[in-house]
């Protein structure tokens, strides 16, 4: 390694947690042997899969303090809520939620409410919590999930609220437990923070500087959740592409895909996101010749106007774009390819938005995240003139979805006839007498099945496709 520099939080800081850790469980084993139950703890989450993943950890180390984990907030003696930035409307969710919780802390006083995330991260809603929420303990950011166990030891010592919004520095802090979601999927953050400042997005705000975990450490956790069982491995960061260069590492992320591929047992890796300036033909051509690589991209477009791109500071033109999907599709020709698209960015004209929909009609994602742009305070766009009416950013969105919805639709109908394997994920939530589970490009698809096949690769014969959903019979090895 050369010129590496050191994004890794000191093992000494982590093991301080430990001890607070080992404080809370003294106080909440002795509370369970006075009252026969243990205290609850309830995490509540919005957003991204990162977010999922933070909150993995929060649950894992809540869990280490003694608490048992709540499926809802009623009679929890520890809420934390895990907020989300990157839209308006994620933000207004969680403040609604949070306002909830207040006839809560008047029934129970010495509940704790803690909220955390891209929301808290912002100095202005900070100061919301701080003014307007007045029964929440303490708020801290994204680069202080670790402190949980402190700040709840300091809470009560001191009996003041506190506000942590974020470190000096942003580090990586290894070694803290989680408690995964049931089920064979993990998710394993393989970097932090965004380099990026696309001119819409809040994210390197709030999450800080691009810093990745060693490949080692990434290596011997990927191996224990396939040995454990885990099946389905999404590899996690803002912009994978760019893994390693942060620390200087003599390794990227093609070449962290290719050392886990060498892990024995079956499973799949999906990774998640890529962006489009930074995707290699190298990564290309590891996944084309992997064999635990799912032969699926997601690759975020955003807009089909280069005008757009630009401005959005994307630093791709959409020909350049569709070079990469065509490298894509010539070593994959199978390849499912997923994308990010966003209307009603400040100035988009009706020009630019139907450059978009060509756009969708040229690159044919399998499925695409819609967005309506949302304006950001603190981010580039947010002072840019001429922001889009929200009757015109709707309209537009009604618009895209009709174009790619049949897109989707004839994307998905080649497959019928054909035998998928898909990742059982159990009975449906919608219909608990059919069982659902997705294929390797993360199609959902819908058959008959018994419990005992939930976590298991079944053969799939698809017998009928719709814009977003496969349906078919398990096809059984005699
Ligand atoms: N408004 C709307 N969508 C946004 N995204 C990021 N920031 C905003 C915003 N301000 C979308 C982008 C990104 C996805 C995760 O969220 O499309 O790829
Ligand atoms: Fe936001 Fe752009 Fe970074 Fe993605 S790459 S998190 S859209 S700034």
């Amino acid at each position: 390694m050369c010129n590496t520099k050191n994004n890794i939080l000191p093992a000494a800081e982590v093991e301080k947690q430990f001890e607070y850790i080992k404080r809370i469980k003294k106080d909440n084993d002795k509370y369970t042997e006075l009252n026969g139950n243990r205290r609850r703890a309830f995490v509540m989450t919005f957003g991204c899969q990162q977010n999922e993943a933070d909150s993995e950890k929060i649950a894992g180390m809540a869990e280490a303090m003694g608490y048992e984990i709540a499926n809802l907030p009623e009679g929890a003696s520890l809420i934390v809520v895990n907020t989300c930035a990157v839209r308006e409307h994620a933000e207004q969710k969680a403040l609604s939620i949070i306002g909830q919780y207040k006839h809560l802390k008047n029934k129970d006083p010495d509940m704790i409410i803690a909220v955390c995330g891209c929301m808290v991260t912002q100095e202005h809603r900070v100061n919301e919590i701080k003014f307007s929420y007045p029964y929440v303990d303490f708020v801290f950011g994204t680069s202080s999930i670790h402190r949980l166990p402190q700040l709840i030891c300091q809470r009560r010592a001191s009996g003041r609220r506190i506000y942590c919004p974020e470190e000096k520095e942003y580090l990586v802090a290894e070694g803290i437990p989680m408690k995964r979601a049931e089920g064979a999927r993990a998710w394993v953050s393989v970097m932090y923070g965004c380099n990026n400042f696309c001119s819409y997005c809040i994210v390197p705000y709030v999450r800080g500087r691009e810093r990745s975990r060693t490949r080692e450490a990434i290596y011997d956790e990927v191996a224990e959740l396939v040995k454990q069982g885990y099946r389905d491995i999404t590899l996690l960061g803002q912009n994978v592409n760019s893994y390693g260069k942060d620390s200087g590492y003599d390794y990227d992320f093609a070449d962290l895909l290719s050392m886990l591929d060498t892990i024995e047992g079956d499973y799949m890796i999906h990774f998640m996101t890529s962006h489009p300036k930074d995707a290699t033909r190298k990564l290309i051509d590891v996944m084309a010749n992997g064999r635990h690589i799912a032969k699926h991209f997601h690759l975020p477009l955003q807009a089909g106007s280069d005008d757009v791109l630009r401005r959005m500071n994307r630093r791709y033109t959409f020909e350049s774009y569709m070079g990469i999907l065509d490298y894509i599709r010539e070593k994959m020709p199978d390849a499912v390819i997923t994308s990010d698209i966003m209307v009603g960015f400040p100035g988009e004209s009706e020009e630019d938005f139907e450059d978009t929909l060509r756009a969708l009609r040229r690159a044919r994602f399998d499925m695409i995240y819609s967005f309506i742009y949302s304006p950001r305070r603190g981010t580039p766009a947010y002072s840019m003139d001429c922001h889009i009416p929200d009757k015109i950013k709707s309209e537009r969105f009604e618009r895209l979805l009709q174009c790619q919805n049949a897109i989707a639709l004839e994307k998905n109908k080649p497959l019928v006839g054909k035998t998928v394997r898909v990742l059982c994920d159990g009975r449906s939530k919608n219909n608990d007498k059919v069982f659902s589970g997705r294929n390797e490009g993360n199609k959902i698809v819908f058959f008959d099945a018994e419990d005992s096949d939930t976590g298991k690769f079944l053969d799939v014969l698809i017998e009928r496709a719709d814009t977003f959903a496969l349906y078919g019979k398990i096809i059984r090895q005699k």
